[in-house]
């Protein structure tokens, strides 16, 4: 386990799936019932950005650093208020931070991470709070030990946003959003992956959408051509089962970012994968 986040937080790939994760929890928050987040590979939590890692790479000067520097999309008004009411731009808040701001109180967070280093600072970073519950633990293993959602708790959202150090990563992804719908079916699932060239992101969507896994919307943004695969020229969230209105505010909040970030080359796309309900 060699990947640490800081070197990347609030880079462009953090912008889209932070915004991304922002309104789908807003709109799983249109009804009044409680909701579980569950946060599968949480990382630390909050980042420095000018100092550290992230001061090193500068990913976050291309990223949240111009989306701030720019008058906020209407689109992305919401999650850039709550980037910078959680000390931006001289610190990045991960998605357990983010998460653990849009809490009600009788929501609900579970955050795992395992390495040793960034758990214990990202049980620093939430400090104590009694709707949010850390594990040291394997995200993937967590979908079947706590799902479905303790308390009677009927919606909510996964969140799978694993490190890609793994060769296999792509394959236990699709593995976990089979099982998360199984044992989480009225709740929705949330899974970021890279697009270094365009094969392997291809083919991960094109094995959920053959595995029969209804209601798939894949929405991506790519800097560039995908063409070098040695760069992270894109990336995607796939959702699963997403709240009504996804597809539109996607498109939005991804063509926003994509007008600010990407000087003229960046792209973006949603696309459905499979439709609402398989057939009877
Ligand atoms: C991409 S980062 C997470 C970033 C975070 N979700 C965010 O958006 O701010 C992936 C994290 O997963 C952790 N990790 C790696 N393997 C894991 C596993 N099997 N279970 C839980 N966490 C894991 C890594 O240590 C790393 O902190």
């Amino acid at each position: 386990m060699n990947y640490r986040h800081a070197f990347h937080a609030g880079n462009f790939a953090d912008c889209m799936k932070h915004a991304l994760l922002v309104w789908l929890v807003r709109a799983l928050q249109r009804k009044p019932a409680p909701v579980l987040l569950l946060d599968t590979h949480a990382g630390a939590g909050g980042y420095a950005l000018s100092t550290g890692a992230a001061e090193r790479t500068g990913e976050w000067r291309e990223g949240i650093g111009r989306l701030l520097d720019q008058p906020a999309a209407p689109a992305l008004a919401d999650y850039l208020a709550l980037v910078r009411a959680a000390g931006a731009p001289t610190v990045y808040p991960g998605s357990p931070l983010l998460l653990r701001a849009l809490l009600r109180p009788d929501d609900r967070l579970a955050a795992c991470e395992l390495h040793p280093e960034e758990h214990a600072t990202l049980r620093r970073s939430l400090g104590p709070d009694p709707r949010v519950a850390i594990h040291q633990r394997d995200g993937y293993g967590a979908i079947g030990a706590l799902l479905p959602p303790a308390g009677g708790i009927r919606r909510g959202l996964v969140l799978i946003d694993p490190p890609f150090e793994r060769p296999d990563e792509f394959a236990q992804i699709a593995a976990a959003i089979a099982l998360a719908r199984r044992r989480f079916a009225t709740g929705l699932v949330a899974a970021w992956y890279p697009v270094k060239h365009r094969a392997p992101s291809r083919a991960f969507l094109d094995g959920l959408a053959d595995a029969g896994i209804p209601d798939l919307v894949a929405a991506e943004l790519l800097l560039r051509r995908p063409v070098d695969p040695s760069r992270l020229n894109g990336c995607g969230l796939l959702v699963a089962s997403p709240p009504w209105g996804f597809e539109a505010a996607a498109a939005e909040i991804l063509g926003a970012i994509a007008d600010t970030l990407g000087i003229g080359q960046a792209t973006s796309a949603v696309r459905r994968l499979t439709p609402e309900r398989t057939a009877a």
